[in-house]
């Protein structure tokens, strides 16, 4: 048996060598547009494809039935096989992710939250204390954990980046929380001419560093040289 699920698109199952990892969290993050929809999206229709379901929280309104149509030939198999949650406070979304102890069984292949911060970012902005903020957080993060680790079901989630001069470079949204929490980290770089960078910033099993440039296109994303 495989210990990855493919990512919907060939050049990153090369990048991970073979996909997702079955027992772990992997964060795509990078900042708006640059492509994290687009590859939480193919990851779910290769899942559900493959006759799994895939449970699909999805935060910001960003997943398109449009735009499934687009990457898919067979939309309806796949929208069958595509459970929905759409919290759209903070609170709903800790809810969402309590609930998924009740929902995994067998049949689910996939678990992705597109973006676990951006709630978490909106209403902290709002100027509640972030200490708990963050303790809830790491609640949903250890409880997504458990999930992964227990069930072997792979998770996936997206996550927002700000400008960071300290790293000089951008920072994930809830920082080190999603950055130990995650064993493989995936960075999106918007270039110029619409040409994206994908990086593999951490892993359990690779080397990091390794890269790949993309353009999004009408029937998914395509590697460039
Ligand atoms: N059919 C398409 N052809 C080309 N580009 C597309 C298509 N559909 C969406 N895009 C592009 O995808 C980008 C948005 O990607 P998305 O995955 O939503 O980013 P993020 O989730 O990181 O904010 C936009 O630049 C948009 O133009
Ligand atoms: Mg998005």
């Amino acid at each position: 048996m495989s210990d990855r699920i493919s990512a919907g698109c060939g050049f990153l199952d090369e990048l991970l060598h073979g996909g997702y990892e079955l027992g772990a969290i992997t964060a795509i993050f990078g900042p708006a547009g640059s492509g994290k929809t687009n590859l939480a999206m193919l990851a779910a229709v290769a899942c559900a494809d493959n006759g799994k379901k895939v449970i699909y929280i999805d935060t910001e309104g960003g997943f398109s039935v449009e735009r499934l149509k687009q990457l898919c030939s067979n939309h309806e198999k796949v929208f069958e096989n595509i459970v929905f949650l759409t919290p759209t406070t903070f609170e709903e979304q800790k809810k969402s992710i309590e609930k998924l102890k009740t929902l995994v069984d067998q049949k689910i292949g996939l678990i992705i939250v597109d973006t676990i911060s951006m709630l978490y970012r909106f209403e902290r902005k709002i100027g509640e204390e972030s200490g708990e903020f963050n303790r809830d957080l790491s609640m949903q993060v250890a409880q997504l954990t458990e999930i992964t680790r227990k069930k072997n079901i792979p998770v996936l989630l997206t996550n927002q980046v700000y400008s960071s001069f300290q790293s000089n470079g951008v920072s994930m949204v809830g920082g080190d929380i999603l950055k130990y929490g995650s064993k493989c980290l995936i960075e999106l770089v918007p270039l110029a001419g619409g040409k994206r960078k994908v990086v593999l910033r951490k892993h359990r099993s690779l080397p990091v560093d390794t890269e790949v440039l993309f353009v999004i296109v009408e029937k998914g994303v395509e590697k460039v040289g």
